[in-house]
């Protein structure tokens, strides 16, 4: 079992001329706690959604756990996974999806 559980090589996603995320390298170890921080739109859940391949990257890999996700090496060229196996992975990566008032910031729910 390595101690590493993700890993993400050169991970890039555009949407038409947008490049929202380029070159993205980043390794998480089992067990340890990652933020992710930055303006908005600069594309955090984009970044969480290509981990999971809800939103497959444009470029680059992500690794689960040793396993691409997504996608797998069949020795000569990368190919996608049937849907199905793919569901089997992201059942093992949670996501709370964002939604606009996330959290009340009302007075009162702040008592
Ligand atoms: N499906 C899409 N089609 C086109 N552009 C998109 C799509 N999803 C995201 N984007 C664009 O990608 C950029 C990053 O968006 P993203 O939602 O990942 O940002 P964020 O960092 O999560 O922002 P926030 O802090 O507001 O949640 C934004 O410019 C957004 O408009
Ligand atoms: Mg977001």
């Amino acid at each position: 079992m390595s101690d590493e559980l993700l890993r993400l090589e050169g991970v890039g996603k555009r949407f038409g001329q947008a490049e929202v995320l380029a070159g993205i390298d980043l390794g998480v170890a089992r067990g340890e706690v990652v933020a992710v921080i930055g303006p908005s739109g600069s594309g955090k859940s984009t970044l969480l959604r290509c981990i999971n391949h809800l939103s497959p990257p444009t470029s680059g890999h992500v690794w689960f756990d040793g396993k691409p996700i997504g996608e797998r090496h069949d020795g000569t060229r990368w190919v996608a996974r049937p849907e199905r196996e793919v569901d089997a992975q992201r059942a093992r990566i949670g996501m709370v999806f964002q939604r606009f008032h996330l959290f009340p910031t009302s007075p009162r729910s702040r008592t």
